[in-house]
């Protein structure tokens, strides 16, 4: 399930990427790399997969790049609220009986949905962060999807704009009663007062055992290739334990 799918698929020539640019500093640094780490290896190839291309021109949202890797028994959800996004959504996956798209808040409706039959799940969760109480908001509502769905995994993006702001969400996970809680974060960037996103990362609920050895390979690695300024960092932490 995708909370906030987004439109599913972004052209790297529209007016919107070509502004700043920023995929070449990320995806493009990566994409003609030999030195990969593993996981990162399979994660650029898992890329040109989606548009059988070894030439970057577009990029995948989260609900392509998890069609990519759904097996034929299983279902996707994806949830977009904004009616001209959820339309290009619908363009995109709407040959394919496993995904079903709805024009809807995904933090609210997707509550009708737990627990999946299958009893397994995992779970996308990657807001905007366009208002400040937005951070203790998903706490809130990750709560509740929680006491619905205790055995799924879910996966909580998050951006560093303000470092008090992620404090603040942290703490409100920690004094959930959720356990089982990793999170990992990249910084290209030292946190800063100024506008703008220095660092994002991952809050991820009953990870997957490998995960963690994953990102003890990768997030050193991404730090100082993607780093700006030698300012590049992570944090890979336990925020509540088993
Ligand atoms: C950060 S983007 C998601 C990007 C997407 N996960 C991807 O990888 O392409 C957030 C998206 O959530 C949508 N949105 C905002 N509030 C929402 C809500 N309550 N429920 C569902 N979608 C929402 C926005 O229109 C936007 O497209």
């Amino acid at each position: 399930m995708d909370t906030h799918a987004g439109s599913g698929d972004y052209k790297l020539n529209s007016g919107e990427a070509q502004k700043n640019k920023e995929f070449l500093d990320g995806i493009g640094n990566l994409w003609q790399r030999e030195d990969l780490p593993a996981c990162m290896a399979d994660y650029v190839y898992l890329i040109k997969q989606v548009y059988y291309s070894e030439q970057l021109l577009r990029y995948p949202g989260s609900a392509l790049i998890v069609r990519q890797l759904l097996d034929n028994q299983d279902r996707l959800f994806l949830y977009e609220l904004h009616t001209a996004e959820s339309r290009l959504l619908n363009d995109v996956v709407k040959k394919d009986k496993r995904i079903k798209v709805f024009r809807a808040d995904g933090l609210k409706d997707s509550l009708g949905l737990l627990p999946p039959r299958e009893n397994r799940g995992l779970i996308l969760i990657d807001p905007t962060y366009e208002i400040k109480n937005e951070y203790q908001a998903v706490a809130g509502s990750l709560k509740e999807m929680h006491k619905r769905f205790a055995t799924g995994c879910y996966c909580l993006w998050y951006p560093v704009v303000a470092r008090k702001r992620n404090q603040t969400m942290e703490r409100a996970l920690q004094t959930s009663g959720i356990k089982n809680i990793q999170l990992f974060e990249l910084g290209i960037q030292a946190d800063s007062d100024g506008f703008g996103m220095t660092a994002s990362g991952m809050i991820v609920f009953n990870p997957p055992w490998t995960l963690l050895a994953d990102m003890q390979q990768v997030l050193p690695w991404l730090a100082e290739t993607l780093g700006e300024n030698q300012q590049g960092f992570y944090r890979i932490e336990q925020l509540v334990g088993e």
